[in-house]
């Protein structure tokens, strides 16, 4: 039996003192296992596996015990070594600890921001869920008919507007809470219907909040909006947990077919979890309560997709990638295990194919502005994987890359969240390489914007050549254990591995648009709106992304950044059922195209991996 397998008599407790958080641990856990039970967001791109350095942490108090397969770590044999930085996903706590976990690996707040917010981000409301407020005459003995037919009797009077709501079925839960609620409320409520359904019962004065989640591959979005007047409340991201069980979906949907039992399960709890945690965290910055949800929009791929509902996943995984479900879902909250309104429901968005998703509808549907008037348009969503959609003389194809984490910092050596001390910019002066940093601090890592920069800037400068090989000797250009790498600023390297991920992220998105050209038959030239969708793609230089080949090399104001269409399209789904309607004809209307079986394929994304 080894010193892990014994039983602890007691709870731990992990300190984190930065994040003002101190949380039970076990010790047959990792401290990253831990942390990620608690909501502590450490980065993890490779599941725990101990290969990609994200999770690395400082104990700064306490004993810890290390998986010898780490070599970072300290040996298992000797005192923790409170010196070293060492991979939370190796250690396991062995006492009480103090730790500190790098500003690199603080997991990123998801940019949450979308094209319009500010002033005008009032969202046009012809809501799925219609509330009321009514006042009922008391019960007595003469007048006793059911609670729930005295509701209906007093919304049968038309009191302010034609169609008035009425009511055919009631659910279960409302009822129960009915007969409390009314006589709690002195004979009013806030009634809650969608359709003919009532879905809630509420004292009067109470909030009607809807809740729309763009559920991404590594980040989830989350925006909390009063259905009464369409204002947004708060928006919030976080990581999604689900990174615990692997960067891309490929990983994921591995685990769910071929992991231990209840694999699949675990995947889609942390999916909820991230949902919950959203609403929990929304309600919390407005001093509203969760309860007060009463409508749900959640858009993702179609992995994400199935994943939340919990359908299958093994044959999405596997030519010819056939999703189980395409077209929108509405489904109970509690059904989930969301802490929402009991009665609400889930509306979750249409898939178009493969792994584009409902993620990729709403960018559609929120950019439709955009590329309504264009003869041939690009729709991107630039992410863990992204997704394209060409429009061109009115035919929508639509294709999924799996571009990786790398250009949002993941899985590289020196990735790190958009935060102070990120390099978020990166250009030669007299031909030395120079950075920017967020708020002008000391540089600690470099975020997705300044990944590419990099890249394009190394190879600007002669530091990468053609083929992305590193180029020594340089004043700029070092080495360690056999890998080259370049300096960008003390301490922050970027390395042949770097360069290598960038290269193959660049060539997966390139290889795609170019393939989606040649199926509609059109040269990138004839592209009149270049549309960049997605936090990551908000914030990326274009002169950067061109000079990697990443995107053709197109007159610059053809371009558009957007932000996050994708939440901008599952807030505007869920202020408007008319807006649900437009993103199931988009969905049907696309054609999917998968690119990985194609013998092109290979042969172009070969190509694009070099710089031309
Ligand atoms: S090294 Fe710890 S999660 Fe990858």
């Amino acid at each position: 039996m080894t010193s892990r397998d014994k039983p602890f008599a007691r709870a731990l407790t992990l300190n984190f003192p930065q994040l003002g958080r101190a949380i039970a641990a076990s010790g047959d856990e990792t401290v990253l296992q831990s942390a990620r039970r608690h909501g502590v967001r450490i980065v993890g791109a490779c599941g725990g596996r101990g290969t990609c350095g994200a999770c690395m942490v400082h104990i700064r108090d306490g004993e810890i015990e290390a998986d010898h397969a780490d070599p970072a770590a300290p040996s298992p044999a000797a005192p923790a070594n409170r010196k070293k930085w060492v991979r939370a996903c190796r250690v396991r706590a062995r006492s009480d600890c103090t730790v500190e976990v790098a500003p690199r690996s603080l997991a990123p707040v998801a940019r949450a921001d979308v094209a319009g917010d500010g002033d005008a981000d009032r969202l046009r409301l012809d809501a799925a869920v219609a509330s009321r407020e009514v006042h009922l005459a008391e019960a007595t003995l003469t007048d006793n008919v059911a609670d729930i037919d005295r509701v209906i009797r007093a919304l049968a009077v038309p009191i302010d507007a034609p169609g008035t709501p009425s009511i055919g079925t009631v659910d279960l839960v409302a009822a129960r809470q009915l007969p409390q609620t009314l006589r709690d409320a002195a004979w009013s409520l806030r009634l809650c219907l969608r359709g003919s359904e009532l879905i809630d019962v509420a004292p009067p004065g109470s909030r009607v909040l809807g809740l729309a989640v763009d559920l991404g591959t590594t980040n989830a979005a989350g925006f909390l909006v009063d259905l009464q007047s369409g204002a947004q409340l708060a928006s919030f991201g976080l990581e999604n947990p689900q990174v615990a069980w692997g960067a891309d979906l490929v990983s994921r949907i591995d685990y769910a077919v071929s992991g231990p039992a209840g694999a699949a399960d675990e995947l889609r709890i942390a999916a909820v979890a991230a949902i919950n945690a959203l609403a929990h965290d929304l309600c919390a910055a407005s001093g509203a309560k969760a309860t007060e949800i009463v409508d749900v929009v959640v858009c993702g791929n179609t992995a994400m997709h199935h994943l939340l509902l919990g359908l299958p996943v093994r044959q999405l995984g596997r030519a010819p990638f056939v999703a189980a479900v395409r077209d929108a879902m509405d489904v109970k909250a509690r059904e989930f295990g969301l802490g929402v309104s009991p009665g609400a429901y889930v509306h979750v968005t249409p898939n178009v194919g493969g792994f584009v998703g409902g993620d990729h509808v709403a960018a559609l549907l929120a950019t439709e502005s955009h590329w309504r008037d264009a003869a041939t348009s690009l729709v991107m969503d630039i992410g863990t994987n992204t997704e394209i959609s060409l429009i061109h003389d009115g035919v929508f194809l639509s294709a999924s890359s799996p571009s990786g984490p790398a250009l949002e910092g993941g899985h590289i050596s020196c990735g790190m969240r958009a935060a102070a001390g990120a390099i978020e910019q990166v250009g030669l002066d007299d031909g030395h390489v120079t950075v920017r940093t967020i708020g002008g601090k000391t540089p600690v890592g470099l975020c997705g914007s300044g990944v590419l920069d990099a890249l394009a800037t190394l190879y600007r400068a002669g530091i990468v050549d053609r083929r992305g090989r590193i180029q020594a000797p340089h004043r700029d250009v070092g080495a360690q254990d056999g890998e080259r790498f370049a300096v960008l600023a003390p301490g922050v390297h970027f390395t042949q591995a770097d360069v290598r991920a960038v290269q193959l992220a660049k060539a997966a998105i390139r290889t795609a648009v170019d393939l989606l050209l040649a199926d509609a038959g059109v040269e990138a030239p004839a592209i009149g709106r270049f549309i960049i969708a997605g936090a990551f793609g908000a914030y990326i230089d274009i002169d950067s992304a061109v000079a990697i080949g990443m995107f053709p090399d197109l007159p610059r104001e053809r371009f558009v950044q957007v932000g996050n269409a994708a939440g901008a399209g599952v807030r505007q789904m869920l202020a408007s059922t008319a807006a649900r309607s437009r993103a199931r004809q988009l969905a049907a209307g696309c054609r999917y195209v998968e690119m990985s079986t194609r013998a092109q394929f290979q042969r172009a994304f070969i190509h694009n991996l070099g710089f031309h």
